[in-house]
């Protein structure tokens, strides 16, 4: 190009993205306690939320470290409730069947699957450290053969055309665009398998993302998106919803005892309970049928 010509300077892409090097480094680093001691109680490494209705009497009594580990206990409880029911929506499946967990962090999401059906299942995280401690996590259950973690790019995981009879987001939906999300769903998914998601969602009858939302955003590097945009997105790339939940009801007493949980707190707590409570944010659950 000469000096007078007017165009664009083209830098090489790089394969992955500034963004999503912040969000591998945060996944990377990251070692909450309300990740990590919760997963020690039974080996399933959850980080997502919980439902359904807590035993408050996990606040009660006066041994303090008994306290804590009741309160661990119940939180913990509440986040597998939540695995089982995402779960009990991606059958019926087979052991013949494969599945594929996208965003898996440290891997309770495809056991879960694997042990409700003895399908097979391929986890994708962005993360090697994650990668590397699911698959260890595997090893020590004896189930490394059909339970695989991989560190790759959840929108591009190289793997094999129509394999899949159901796949998953878990809270991972927040961190990609959901047209290129779904279009390798679309891609991996046979014809008449199953896509759930259960996600954080911006509430469109309230207006534009609010400060809430804002600040979840920034504390965990995401762009949570609106709750339309799931529903444009899966009718663009031939997935037809089948079910539709809304679950914020049914996570605000997770967050209620999580907040009295001095030991567990991140400090995000109120942000999302005045989220829901003033219906800027909804947590909800899709589940969708590839034609
Ligand atoms: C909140 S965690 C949820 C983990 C898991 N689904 C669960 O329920 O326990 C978000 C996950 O999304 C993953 N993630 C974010 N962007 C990704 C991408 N582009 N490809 C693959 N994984 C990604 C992160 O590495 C992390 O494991």
């Amino acid at each position: 190009m000469s000096s007078t010509d007017v165009g664009t300077t083209t830098a090489p892409v790089p394969p992955q993205s500034t963004y999503q090097h912040r969000v591998a480094d945060y996944w990377n680093a990251e070692e909450n306690p309300v990740n990590l001691e919760l997963g020690r109680i039974d080996d399933l490494y959850h980080h997502h939320y919980g439902v359904g209705d807590v035993d408050r009497s996990v606040l009660e009594g006066s041994d303090p470290a008994l306290r804590q580990e009741r309160i661990t206990a119940e939180l913990h409880r509440l986040e597998h409730a939540q695995a089982e029911l995402l779960a009990a929506r991606l059958g019926p499946l087979s052991p013949a069947d494969r599945v594929f967990d996208a965003g898996c962090g440290r891997g309770g999401g495809s056991v879960v699957a694997h042990l409700r059906y003895g399908c097979a299942a391929d986890g994708v995280t962005i993360s090697v450290k994650q990668a590397e401690f699911a698959n260890e996590q595997a090893r020590k259950r004896g189930i490394e053969g059909s339970v695989r973690y991989h560190c790759r790019d959840m929108l591009d995981t190289g793997f094999q055309s129509g394999a899949f009879a159901a796949s998953w987001n878990n809270e991972s939906t927040m961190y990609v665009e959901l047209d290129l999300l779904f279009a390798e769903h679309a891609r991996l998914l046979r014809r008449g398998g199953r896509y759930v998601v259960i996600t954080g969602c911006y509430n469109d009858t309230y207006g534009r993302a609010s400060r809430e939302v804002s600040l979840i955003n920034a504390h965990y590097i995401c762009d949570i998106h609106p709750r339309s945009a799931y529903f444009r997105a899966m009718a663009r790339n031939r997935l037809v919803p089948v079910h539709v939940q809304d679950l914020t009801a049914a996570t605000i007493p997770y967050w209620e005892l999580r907040r009295q949980a001095e030991h567990l707190v991140t400090g995000i707590e109120d942000t999302f309970l005045t989220a829901y409570r003033n219906g800027s944010f909804q947590y909800l659950l899709i589940a969708a049928d590839r034609i």
